[in-house]
Formats: C-alpha cells, sequence, structure tokens
C-alpha cells in the first residue's frame, strides 16, 4: 500500500504530464511520446482516481475532452456537442463495454458497426439546404475554430450534396487527414531545403488545417472522410449503416469499409480483419471505432462527460519489438540541450529498420530504469519516432548498473547543468567548445542567418583553430585567417568573408532565431520580430506584454525573459550590434508597397475588442493590404467583430475566410511566414 502522499503527488504529476503533452499534441502538433503512452499515463490517473476518489479533481484531464482552438479564427458553437471516444487496447474491456451496453438497454443481443479508426482530426461539416455553409473544428467539443475557407481547398469534399437540397440542415461529421504520400513528398521537399522533416501525417494535417492563409492550405493536399452526423433536421435515420449510403448518394467521401455485425464476437473478428486490410487505406489508421447500429439505442444509451456509451475505440498496438540497447549516446541540440538517445542493434518495425530510438531526458532513463546492455521494447507508432517503452527485466546482464546521467556528462566532459524544474540538462557557457559548434551551425544556417559556405566542417576548423570563440568573432575574420584553413582558396574565403558581411543586413527575425534561444523557433522569431521591429525594442519589453502577443506562450516568454536576464547574451547582442554592426532591424509588418498583405482585400465588420475599424484599416494598409466596404467574391478577409450582422453572413455564405481581432493581429504578424 503505498504513501497516501506518494499518491497524491503522483495524480498530480498525472495530470501536469497529461496536459503538457496534450498541449504538445493539439496545439504544438509536435508530440513527444506516442499515443499509446499517453494513453497509458490517463489510465493510470484514472485508475488512481477511482482508487482514491478524494485526490480526484473535477477538472482532471480523464473527464474533459482536450482544447484544440488557436487564436485567429472566429469561434463556431456546434450545435451538437463533438465528444471523444473511451479507448480500450484489449480484448477484454471490449466485451465489458458490450456487457455494460445490454445490461443499459435490456437487450441480449445487439447489432454493431465497426469503422476504422482514422488517425486525423475531427471536423464538422455544416451543408444548409445542400450546400456547403461551415467548416469547424472540434475545439473543446462545444465550440471550435472556423476553418470553412481552408476546408474547401479540399477537391474531394462537394460544396453541395447531390440530391441534398431537401436537407435543411446537417452537420457532418468526419476527419482530415493527410496520405502517406503527401506526407512523403512534403517532407522530401523540406529535405531539399534544408529544413526538419515534420513528424507524422496527422500533426502536418493538422498544422495546415489551422494555417490562417487558406493558399499556403491548398499547396499542401489534404484529405476527408465522414462518418458520422451531429445536428440533422429535415431528415433523418435510424441506423449507422446508412449514413454511409447516404454520404455515397450525396458524394461525400466515405469509408472504404466498414462492417455491420451481430454480437461482439463478430465485432472482434471485423476489428482483426480490419487490422489485415488497413494497410491499403489511403489514410492512416490507429484503430476500430465499434458503435451501436441503432440510432434509437444510442439516444437512449446517451453519453458521459467525456464520451458516448454506445461506441467505444479499439486501438491497435503500436508495432513492438524487442532489441538490445548497446548504449546510451547523448545528442547536443542547438540550444546546447543534451538529450539521451539509445544505440540499438538494428531491428525492423512497422516496416522499416530502426536503430536510434528516444530516451528524452534523465527522468525517463531512471522511471524506465534503461541501462546500457538492457534488451528492450521498442515502440514505433505511425511515422512517431521511435521510443523505448521498458526494459525486459529478465533478459538483464548480471553486471549492469543503473545509468548514471550525470557522470556520463562527466565521463564526455560536457560542463552542463540542469536548471530546477526542468527535465533537461544543457550545456553551459558558451565557450564550451561543443556547444559553440552547434550554436555556430544554427547561427549561420538556412532557417537563420543563412550564411552561404558557412556549414558543419568549416565551423569545426573555426572553432578548433580558435578563431572563432564567440559569433561575434565571425565578423572580424578575414581572408588572409580563412587562407590557412583546409579546402580554402582565395576565392572561396572571400566568398565566405562576403556572405557573412552580408548577413548583417538579415531580418531581425532571422538574427532572434539564430541565437537560439531555448523554444524560440523560427516562427516565433518571426512573430516577435513583427511585433517589437527591433532588438533594442525587444530587449526592453517585460513578461507582461510578451505573454499578450499570440503566438507567444507563457513558456517561450520564460524562455526569452531568461536569456535577456544573463548578461553573457545581452553583451554578446550588443558588441553584434556595436563592433559587427549588424542592423537587426524587422521589415516583417510595415511597408505598404508589396507588404506582406499586398494584394489582399479585407472587409471590417461588427466592433472589434480593442481596435476601432480605421485603426484595423490603418494597420491592414500599412501591410499592403486594401479594404473595402462590401463583400464579395473577390474578398480575401472579412474580420468581424461583435454584432457583425449581413456581412458576416454573406462572407460564410461565400465560404470566405472570416477572421477575429486576435485573426487579424496574426495575419498581420505571420503573413510574412514563409510557411
Ligand atoms: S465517431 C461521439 N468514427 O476519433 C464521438 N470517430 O477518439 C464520435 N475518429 O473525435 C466519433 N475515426 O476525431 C468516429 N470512424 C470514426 C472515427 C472517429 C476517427 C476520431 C474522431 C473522434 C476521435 C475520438
Amino acid at each position: 500500500m503505498p504513501e497516501e502522499s506518494d499518491v497524491a503527488q503522483r495524480m498530480e504529476h498525472l495530470r501536469k504530464e497529461i496536459e503538457r503533452h496534450e498541449y504538445l499534441y493539439r496545439i504544438e502538433n509536435n508530440p513527444e511520446i506516442s499515443d499509446q503512452d499517453f494513453d497509458r499515463l490517463v489510465e493510470e490517473l484514472a485508475r488512481l482516481e477511482e482508487e482514491y476518489p478524494l485526490f480526484a479533481k473535477s477538472d482532471s484531464p480523464t473527464r474533459k475532452v482536450g482544447d484544440d482552438r488557436i487564436s485567429g479564427f472566429a469561434t463556431v458553437r456546434h450545435r451538437i456537442p463533438m465528444q471523444s471516444l473511451d479507448n480500450t487496447y484489449n480484448e477484454e474491456e471490449l466485451y465489458e463495454f458490450d456487457k455494460r451496453l445490454r445490461k443499459l438497454l435490456g437487450k441480449d443481443d445487439l447489432t454493431y458497426y465497426v469503422e476504422p479508426k482514422i488517425d486525423g482530426l475531427a471536423i464538422s461539416l455544416t451543408y444548409e439546404k445542400g450546400k456547403l455553409v461551415r467548416a469547424v473544428t472540434r475545439g473543446n467539443g462545444q465550440e471550435g475554430d472556423d476553418v470553412t475557407a481552408n476546408v474547401r481547398t479540399i477537391r474531394t469534399l462537394p460544396e453541395t450534396l447531390q440530391g441534398g437540397k431537401s436537407v435543411d440542415l446537417i452537420e457532418i461529421r468526419g476527419e482530415i487527414y493527410m496520405t502517406r504520400w503527401e506526407f512523403e513528398r512534403i517532407n522530401k521537399e523540406r529535405e531539399e531545403q534544408e529544413l526538419p522533416r515534420f513528424m507524422n501525417p496527422r500533426n502536418l494535417a493538422s498544422g495546415t488545417l489551422k494555417q490562417l492563409d487558406p493558399k499556403v492550405v491548398a499547396r499542401r493536399k489534404l484529405e476527408i472522410v465522414c462518418y458520422g452526423v451531429g445536428a440533422v433536421e429535415g431528415t433523418g435515420f435510424t441506423r449507422q449503416h446508412q449514413l454511409r449510403e447516404h454520404f455515397e448518394e450525396w458524394g461525400l467521401p466515405t469509408l472504404e469499409r466498414s462492417w455491420q455485425v451481430e454480437g461482439i464476437d463478430a465485432v472482434w473478428e471485423a476489428i482483426q480483419e480490419l487490422d489485415q486490410v488497413r494497410g491499403d487505406f489511403s489514410y492512416p489508421t490507429d484503430g476500430a471505432v465499434i458503435k451501436l447500429d441503432d440510432i434509437n439505442g444510442q439516444k437512449e444509451a446517451g453519453s458521459t462527460s467525456k464520451a458516448p456509451r454506445w461506441s467505444i475505440s479499439y486501438k491497435f498496438a503500436a508495432e513492438q519489438a524487442e532489441t538490445r540497447l548497446r548504449e546510451i549516446t547523448i545528442q547536443i541540440g542547438r540550444t546546447g540541450a543534451l538529450t539521451p538517445v539509445a544505440e540499438l542493434e538494428p531491428v525492423e518495425i512497422a516496416g522499416t529498420m530502426v536503430s536510434r530510438a528516444t530516451l528524452h531526458n534523465e527522468d525517463e532513463i531512471r522511471r524506465k530504469d534503461v541501462r546500457e546492455g538492457d534488451w528492450v521494447v521498442v515502440e514505433k507508432a505511425g511515422e512517431i519516432i521511435p521510443a523505448v517503452v521498458r526494459v525486459v527485466e529478465d533478459k538483464r546482464p548480471i553486471h549492469s548498473k543503473p545509468f548514471d546521467f550525470k557522470a556520463r556528462l562527466d565521463e564526455l566532459g560536457f560542463d552542463a547543468e540542469r536548471e530546477s524544474g526542468q527535465a533537461v540538462w544543457r550545456l553551459k557557457g558558451s565557450d564550451n567548445p561543443v556547444r559553440l559548434r552547434r550554436q555556430l551551425e544554427h547561427f549561420a544556417s538556412r532557417q537563420a542567418m543563412d550564411i552561404e559556405g558557412l556549414g558543419k566542417e568549416v565551423v569545426k576548423q573555426l572553432v578548433e583553430t580558435g578563431l572563432v570563440k564567440d559569433i561575434v568573432d565571425l565578423y572580424a575574420l578575414r581572408v588572409e585567417d580563412l587562407l590557412g584553413l583546409e579546402k580554402f582558396a582565395q576565392k572561396s574565403a572571400s566568398n565566405l568573408v562576403e556572405a557573412i558581411a552580408k548577413s548583417r543586413e538579415a531580418d531581425l527575425w532571422r538574427f532572434i532565431h539564430g541565437l537560439g534561444i531555448p523554444l524560440i523557433g523560427a516562427e516565433a522569431a518571426k512573430v516577435l520580430a513583427a511585433r517589437f521591429g527591433s532588438m533594442g525594442a525587444l530587449m526592453q519589453t517585460n513578461a507582461e506584454a510578451l505573454n499578450e502577443i499570440s503566438g507567444i506562450g507563457p513558456k517561450m516568454t520564460e524562455s526569452l525573459i531568461s536569456y535577456f536576464s544573463e548578461q553573457e547574451n545581452t553583451e554578446r547582442i550588443r558588441r553584434l550590434y556595436q563592433e559587427a554592426g549588424l542592423k537587426m532591424e524587422s521589415n516583417l509588418s510595415g511597408e505598404a508597397e508589396g507588404g506582406p498583405l499586398a494584394g489582399k482585400t479585407f472587409v471590417l465588420t461588427g466592433t472589434l475588442p480593442d481596435w476601432t475599424r480605421d485603426e484595423a484599416r490603418k494597420r491592414i494598409e500599412a501591410a499592403g493590404g486594401k479594404v473595402t466596404s462590401s463583400v464579395s467574391g473577390n474578398t480575401d478577409f472579412v474580420v468581424a467583430g461583435e454584432s457583425a450582422g449581413s456581412k458576416l453572413k454573406k462572407a460564410r455564405d461565400l465560404g470566405l475566410q472570416v477572421l477575429d481581432e486576435a485573426g487579424l493581429r496574426e495575419l498581420l504578424e505571420s503573413s510574412d511566414r514563409s510557411d
């Protein structure tokens, strides 16, 4: 029996972790752990809540649907909320679900409908009199983001339902996804441009759908598949399987296969069959959704605060394999973050050879007690980075010792520290040669200062010869200095000196990104550059002001404040400005002509929360956009505030992009983003 205080602490830890991972998954589109690991955390918390109800919290993540709304889109309330589903990974729980439902409905045998579970993001499409009027994300289940203009870029989605005129209103529920080949195509393109790969198709689909500019969305092909309904007026259904027939008639993309079966044994068989064929579907699937076929029965069974009682999802386990962990190595990130990596005996999982897996951080290694030489279970779900799930303890070598992260860092000569409250170890001081090299490589990279000719090899030589001890030294390099290095001739040396000189003019965002401030990537750097315009202004700001900027989260604010509070950092920036002559100014939000919104037409309607309409107009015009008074097919964006009336309606009827004030602000800041 564990100590109660330990239990309470564990539950608090789980709640925090679950929320953090939900945020990474839904908002950042950049998960750290597999869905299955995530579900394991939720399961553990749910179990503890049941056992120790005293420590349970009413706002626990086990009781609510997550929230994936982001600012920038108008919010729309669903007529019927979009719930999530209870998950299970095992057969027993599936049988229990059936037993519960039979008891609840007082029936011996139930007819079920088994569908693939598509690994995308949920969407609600409203058709009025057969015409598509709105597409809204799940959001918090009650209300979501209006992404109509983006959804209209999906070529397979019909504007009008064939023969659907008589249906007054229908909310069609489905999933937006990206095919594996489109995902691969985009990643290949990114690799050619030396940009980091996207993690997996689901995250890329989600990130794409939430782009403010529909043109970006149109360039990346999204797909849709429909499987359910919310509110319905002017027609009706009695059976779940009829939906698919109607969808087909109306010309909506539907599920490739689904199974109408009697009883839970047949459900289990259908699930097995699905597992056999799902590799051929164009969408990624991670399980099956089991639904009661009888819609009256669904209504009778009802739902909990989170999920319906008439449906459950059965998730296929991520593919796992056992292999030996040869060694734990340490990877150094651009900010000097040290990430442990498991070097494995190569093993095939889900069709690919895996030889490395992430171990996340020191705490994860300790929690799983992963040791060098251990046999480990490695898992790969979808396109996610492989992870070590657990150690096979029976196979542990007799003389193995727990892995001491700190000792290993010392052995490797890393002078590192772990800040309190953080899981990450980071290299100390910029004079650390390994860190300096990573820092310079990042500073010079395409997505930062874009200094041609300053790649890994050159950086290595510059650091090893002591020519460069700090970023500032780059700007003092002369052709003669370089001539002494390997592979440098007069021409290449003068090219590099020139490229470095040219980078003095680089836009502020490149410089901010190039500094390698933890959590501040290119996107955040653009937001900051657009907002502050100069490095001086950014350095004088405070936490409150940063927190108000959409696109800058509290963790980023913390990171910025802490970065600028270190004298070493501010001194470097001062020298780069005064001695090296870097410009550190941004063109991101100014300049009417050829401004980021050039060629875009806006209509303003209703009362905005902070800006007057005139103010909004000036800002749009300053960024090169045009403001007109009437909505037409030529309008690109409608900015709607409170009590917006007929213009908003017309915009929706035409399927135009509707923004709120926050959305406009974000667009002003981000419209120059390359991606
Ligand atoms: S029906 C009341 N059917 O899974 C909830 N959902 O984990 C009805 N999903 O939010 C959902 N494939 O985004 C349903 N064939 C399918 C699905 C499916 C994927 C997603 C959906 C939902 C999530 C719940």
